[in-house]
């Protein structure tokens, strides 16, 4: 079956509906990030210059600045990465955010799909895959997986490191996971060979409330990094993109994100009680901003339908590969609004019941 690889969840975000469909923490910048982009503003007529962001970034994760590569969001870095490196048999892990594949595929190559299963909780395991696919060239994964949730161990993606493969993995919810574990760039890394064939992707659009704007970076293996900086348009990255870089990678931001992602957990856990209440029990582990759920226990086919008319918008399941119209994500939201989701769901389920 073919899916809508360009389909994303701000399209489910029905205006006027209660929005649980994008993943956004915050729907503008946090007062002190907004002083620090408007106070670009008077510079604008000047050309936008990277290095400021570069070296805050590496000072961020401890990597040298050949390490770094400031992008326009990780939507750019996955379109660099798709017509910069000339993969012969790339693999794309799903299901995942879709526009790795979507680059790629743009791009002219005809990536195959490793698809992760529900019975085994959406879980990534290095000898599966590479029984499946050992010849692969370039492996893109998403760490933790949108639209699962599900935070894949370190060691079972570093062990698909070898000599003449890359490994891309998309770290644009990493911030959003108290204490960032399981990241491939969150432990000091004492020389650059541990950067060897790696690119990590990061992303301030979700933490920092700046899908607008435009900002991600990519760390990695300064080898891979400069081939994709040869491939980036010039000025790609903006004056205020770049100011949001260096105010992002400050230790009291990276403080501030690190409080968020534990109010997140909590918020998570209260949404999974209130699914519980409604017979939708935790069916695999999220650590992220958002729970992939199945609703066939409620009702057969789509809910989403039925939940905009109880006034909520969630983000549909089938345009990604290996999930089907049953399966829904939802953001974690403030419990009261979790509240009303498993009200609404309920609902759902006793119209099902006397019908
Ligand atoms: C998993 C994941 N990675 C990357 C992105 C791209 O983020 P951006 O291009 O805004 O940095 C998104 C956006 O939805 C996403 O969900």
């Amino acid at each position: 079956m073919t899916v809508d690889l360009q389909h994303h969840g701000d399209r489910d975000a029905t205006p006027g509906l209660v929005d649980l469909a994008v993943n956004v923490r915050l729907n503008s910048p946090p007062p002190w990030l907004a002083e620090v982009i408007r106070g670009t503003v008077t510079d604008l007529g000047r050309y936008p210059e990277p290095t400021a962001a570069t070296r805050a970034i590496a000072e961020r994760h401890g990597v040298p600045v050949e390490a770094v590569l400031p992008t326009a969001g990780g939507a750019e870095a996955f379109t660099l990465v798709a017509r910069a490196l000339a993969p012969r048999a790339a693999v794309v892990v799903h299901p995942q955010f879709t526009e790795p594949e979507a680059a790629l595929r743009a791009a002219g190559h005809r990536p195959e799909r490793h698809l992760l299963s529900p019975d085994t909780g959406f879980r990534f395991e290095a000898e599966p895959f590479e029984s499946a696919h050992g010849r692969t060239d370039l492996v893109m994964v998403g760490n933790p997986t949108n639209p699962t949730g599900v935070l894949h161990p370190a060691d079972q993606l570093q062990s698909l490191r070898r000599p003449g493969r890359t490994l891309v993995v998309d770290e644009a919810f990493m911030d959003a996971v108290p204490g960032e574990p399981e990241s491939l760039i969150g432990q000091s890394l004492p020389d650059l060979s541990d950067l060897k064939g790696l690119l990590v992707l990061r992303s301030l659009t979700k933490t920092w409330g700046l899908a607008g704007l435009r900002a991600g970076y990519v760390v990695g293996d300064p080898d891979l990094v400069a081939t994709l900086r040869s491939a980036q348009p010039p000025w790609s990255v903006s004056a205020p993109a770049v100011a949001a870089m260096v105010a992002t990678a400050t230790p009291a931001a990276v403080a501030e994100a690190a409080a968020a992602a534990l109010e997140f957990d909590s918020w998570r856990s209260d949404l999974e009680r209130s699914l519980a209440e409604v017979d939708l029990p935790k069916q695999h582990a999220s650590r992220a901003p958002f729970l992939l759920i199945d609703t066939s226990p409620i009702g057969p086919g789509s809910l989403r339908g039925a939940l905009a008319d109880r006034g909520l918008a969630v983000r549909r399941g089938e345009t990604f590969p290996g999930l089907g119209p049953t399966w829904v994500r939802v953001a974690v939201r403030h419990p009261a609004v979790s509240r009303r989701l498993a009200e609404a769901l309920a609902d759902v389920k006793e119209g099902y019941r006397a019908a």
